[in-house]
């Protein structure tokens, strides 16, 4: 990698700032906010330094070669101009990953394709024999983005999008994604240095965030990277990454606040415990059984942050809405009693200020998946009249200082709130799947003009009502803004990947396949359109 090259790090949607805000604390240079990512330039060694420690950002990708694509020769042509001999040998396993937006092509696996034949026929002329495919595990991952008939092709450093920490040995319903935990966190300016209440803490990621950040540990410490295994880069990044790691494992500390985690749930809790022992938190986290609208079993005089994502929805079919705004008001009755906590709380339902009923003094829109939220912040009850805990707090898409702006970097526009493919093991999100899988058969093209945005699932709805709402809303969102997600990206294995010997259309053919299934594209901005296919 040449001396600072421009970079482009997926997060999120509202916690694109956030983002921006933790890359300049990485040291990196020419900051600039878009939506569903930051670009920014930095040399290898920051590259990686920015893998190891951003704890918002989902993929680092770096872009090798754009152009105009018109057509499958298009495609081929601008795909064959990238010097591939640069970045792969023969022997490198590779992958291409696309999503497309507008684009004349309805199928990214055909696009995906037309790239593979492309790189390969290069690499044959170039290098005299061609890599192989490997979909499952490349050492260089290709990321392609078709917008309109912009074509851009990025290597992705990470690999395994960054929100995969490794603790999630076990999965609860509707966990929140590691990154946006993160995010909810730096926007509530937790600092490490008081204590965190999560009492409908679920699977624990908010409070595995938080006790990450406390013991300032690098949250991407001990995973692999792609980068390693790049025949060009690999050399160089393995020393660095191990001087970066060893530095890393030197100034991490024990976690130096308390941590208490609820839930009524029995099973979110033994999902919590596995969780937090394998990040390595056993006896750092507190965790019991408890009901949040109740007095909590906390020490006398506790304070601190509460953080917490309520549920969506009436899960237990208590009431319905009306019966989840009387849950929200006990909480808020809760706040109250508890007295000395601030909060930060993470709301997917509209109903759920004003249930609560108390004054908040920071709001944040952000996307939880296909979820739109409301980040709310509200100073502890007992505090009144003091000096607001949550003054200087970031509002959503503050602007960022004119000395950051890149002019040489082209636009990165992504248009749709990142997606998730969270594994949804329960019925209703079964029944979800299936229906988006009928509405699969039809072509990406036509859902898109079809406006079918919302049949994507976010990762945050525990029930039925609530993921017809999110999908409501966010259809509707989408459908303002002229563009829709395919409905096909919902289900985690339609990872878009070309492999050997497919033909176009055959993804579609091959459903209940494993590893070589096409994936419908994301109908969001260059690079950023990618984002959301991780999980
Ligand atoms: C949206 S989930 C939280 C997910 C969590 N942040 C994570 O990342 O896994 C909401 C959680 O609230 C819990 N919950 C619902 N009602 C509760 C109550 N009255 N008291 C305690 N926990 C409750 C549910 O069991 C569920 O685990």
């Amino acid at each position: 990698m040449p001396p600072r090259l421009p970079l482009f790090a997926t997060a999120a949607r509202g916690t694109e700032d956030l983002l921006a805000d933790e890359l300049g604390e990485l040291g990196v240079t020419r900051i600039r906010r878009d939506r569903g990512g930051v670009r920014f330039h930095a040399n290898l060694s920051e590259a990686l330094r920015v893998c190891l420690w951003t704890r918002l950002g989902m993929r680092i990708l770096w872009p090798v070669g754009e152009g105009e694509a018109r057509g499958a020769d298009g495609l081929y042509a601008v795909a064959r101009s990238v010097p591939w001999e640069d970045h792969l040998t023969p022997a490198t396993t590779f992958a291409v990953e696309a999503s497309l937006q507008r684009s004349e092509h309805s199928h990214s696996g055909f696009v995906a394709l037309k790239i593979k034949d492309a790189l390969v026929d290069r690499m044959r002329s170039r290098a005299g024999r061609r890599p192989d495919v490997d979909a499952r595990s490349p050492d260089v991952r290709v990321v392609a983005h078709l917008a309109g008939t912009r074509l851009q092709l990025s290597l992705d450093l990470v690999g395994e999008p960054l929100n995969r920490r490794g603790y999630r040995v076990r999965q609860t319903r509707a966990p929140l994604k590691e990154t946006l935990a993160a995010a909810v966190l730096r926007a509530a300016r937790f600092a490490g240095d008081e204590a965190v209440l999560d009492p409908m803490c679920g699977s624990g990621t908010l409070l595995i965030e938080a006790a990450w950040m406390a013991a300032r540990r690098a949250p991407s410490l001990d995973r692999p990277l792609a980068i390693e295994r790049w025949p060009a880069l690999g050399p160089a990044a393995r020393p660095l990454l191990a001087d970066l790691r060893a530095e890393a494992r030197a100034v991490q500390r024990p976690v130096p606040v308390p941590l208490w985690g609820f839930d009524r749930d029995p099973e979110a809790l033994a999902v919590a415990r596995a969780c937090v022992r394998a990040a390595g938190l056993a006896g750092a986290v507190e965790l019991r059984a408890a009901d949040a609208t109740s007095e909590l079993p906390l020490p006398s005089g506790a304070s601190g942050l509460w953080v917490s994502n309520p549920p969506y929805g009436d899960r237990l079919g208590t009431g319905g809405q009306k019966g989840m705004k009387s849950f929200y008001f006990q909480l808020g009755e809760r706040f109250e009693a508890l007295g000395a906590f601030r909060a930060a709380l993470l709301a997917g339902n509209p109903g759920f200020e004003s249930a609560f009923h108390h004054r908040p003094s920071g709001r944040r829109e952000l996307w939880n998946g296909a979820i739109p939220c409301t980040l709310l912040l509200y100073p502890a009850p007992a505090a009144k009249g003091s000096a607001d805990p949550w003054r200087g707090t970031p509002a959503s898409e503050p602007a960022l200082d004119p000395a950051h702006q890149t002019p040489d970097v082209s636009p990165v526009r992504p248009e749709h709130p990142e997606v998730e493919h969270e594994r949804q093991p329960h019925r209703e999100a079964r029944a979800g799947a299936d229906a988006r899988r009928r509405q699969g058969r039809r072509s990406g093209q036509e859902r898109a003009e079809a406006g079918h945005a919302g049949q994507r699932q976010g990762g945050e709805v525990d029930d039925d009502a609530g993921q017809r709402r999110g999908r409501d809303q966010h259809g509707q969102d989408a459908e303002r803004r002229g563009h829709a997600l395919a409905s096909a990206e919902a289900e985690p294995d339609r990872r878009h990947v070309a492999g050997e010997g497919e033909q176009p259309g055959q993804g579609r053919k091959r459903r209940g396949g494993r590893s070589k299934r096409l994936r419908q594209p994301h109908r969001g901005g260059p690079l950023a359109g990618i984002q959301g296919e991780d999980e």
